[in-house]
């Protein structure tokens, strides 16, 4: 079976070694065949297809790549937000709250949850998604988010190393031993990831040191959270282990930012997290005119950021981080994608998978222009 999407005005591909950053064509067409893009060209050379699709003289983009999100969860924490926007300013303790209703949560209720924010997401044009546990934070509880996690994506992330949970407020050495034994050995199975959130109130550097070690002994590839809610030594740990991403990097020294241009890895801005913080925002233009890839994600989770929009993360990169349109579409598709070390999505160019977007807007531009409309008009996802 094959699909011609046809008579669309502006086509951005991502291919990489184009002349321009989003590999845009106008005029375009795609062949979709069997989940993959199996064609790209102009319109007027389009091959045959089995099915024919005319996208209106419309844009179409890669769908976008979500590659941090915190979707095992339960209950909300709206009156913190309240309280936030009252003056409190975000501490990591409050992940605790959740952590509280996570665990008293039935298997069937958290899955739904998950499944409620994928689809949310898939409205708003998200075809990958990384998901982490972290809010269990025992062994049974922490294997089974992930478990949940796996249903819905094969890029999940074992976060047992969130914050110390309250009964080891006293042991936090004896938190990250059964980090590092049992819970890993029991996430491991489940999880292609292991993080850690590396901030005072949390993990410091040897804690964080000690946890990727084990977790990569294990055969899980390391990502971090860094530099969120001050300075401190995350980003550079991250670059010195060549980790895929590190993530938030709100807080950077020009040494972190020279570390990450060295190592490559890759720097993942979460702007709905300094919008429902109020926390300043981390310049993606910094980043960029440094040299360092730049991913954009939604950190969707009910404390620090509750969005699951992509979209809208785009328009706040744009608006409030110095990007481009061009900078932050790529950034929150083939940017998320290098971030997980993929490849296959986050590009429109033979062989990717198709997961795209068709937007109701003649240029991706829009996707800034017009921040806050439900600009997604259809998603295909190749599974
Ligand atoms: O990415 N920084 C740590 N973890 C989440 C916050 C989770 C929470 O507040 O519940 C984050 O912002
Ligand atoms: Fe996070």
């Amino acid at each position: 079976m094959s699909t011609l999407v046809t008579n669309i005005a502006e086509l951005v591909t991502n291919a990489p070694g184009a002349d321009d950053l989003l590999g845009l064509r106008t005029g375009a067409a795609l062949v979709v065949e069997d989940g993959r893009v199996a064609w790209v060209g102009a319109a007027a050379d389009a091959p045959a297809a089995d099915e024919v699709v005319d996208a209106g003289g419309r844009a179409v983009v890669p769908g976008f790549v979500d590659s941090h999100s915190h979707l095992v969860f339960a209950g909300d924490r709206a009156g913190e937000f309240q309280a936030r926007m009252a003056g409190e300013s975000y501490a990591a303790g409050g992940i605790r709250t959740t952590v509280a209703a996570t665990r008293a949560a039935s298997e069937a209720d958290l899955a739904g949850g998950v499944a409620r924010h994928v689809a949310e997401m898939r409205r708003q044009g998200t075809t990958t998604v990384e998901i982490k546990s972290g809010y269990g934070l025992t062994v049974d509880d922490e294997a089974r988010s992930l478990r949940i996690a796996r249903e819905f994506t094969d890029e999940t992330t074992f976060l047992g190393a969130h914050v110390v949970p309250p009964e080891y407020a006293d042991d936090p050495a004896g938190y990250v031993a059964l980090v590092t034994g049992p819970m890993l050995a029991a996430a491991a199975p489940y999880a292609r990831w292991i993080d850690v959130f590396c901030e005072r109130g949390a993990f410091d550097e040897d804690q964080a040191r000690a946890v990727l070690r084990a977790g990569a002994d294990a055969g899980l590839r390391g990502r971090l959270h860094a530099n969120q809610l001050g300075p401190g030594p995350g980003v550079r740990l991250a670059a010195e282990l060549g980790l895929a991403a590190v993530d938030h990097c709100t807080f950077l020294a020009d040494e972190d930012v020279h570390a990450l241009r060295e190592s490559g890895t890759v720097a993942t801005l979460l702007p709905g997290v300094e919008f429902s913080t109020r926390q300043p925002y981390p310049s993606g233009r910094r980043l960029i005119d440094a040299g360092v890839t730049v991913a954009l994600a939604s950190d969707c989770n009910p404390g620090s950021c509750y969005t699951s929009s992509l979209p809208f993360c785009v328009a706040l990169a744009v608006r409030e981080m110095g990007m481009t349109p061009a900078e932050a579409l790529w950034a929150a598709t083939a940017g998320g994608a290098a971030a997980l070390g993929r490849s296959d999505v986050g590009v429109l160019v033979p062989g990717a998978r198709a997961d795209l977007v068709l937007l109701d807007a003649p240029t991706h531009v829009h996707l800034a222009y017009r921040p806050g409309v439900p600009l997604v008009a259809r998603t295909w996802v190749s599974d």
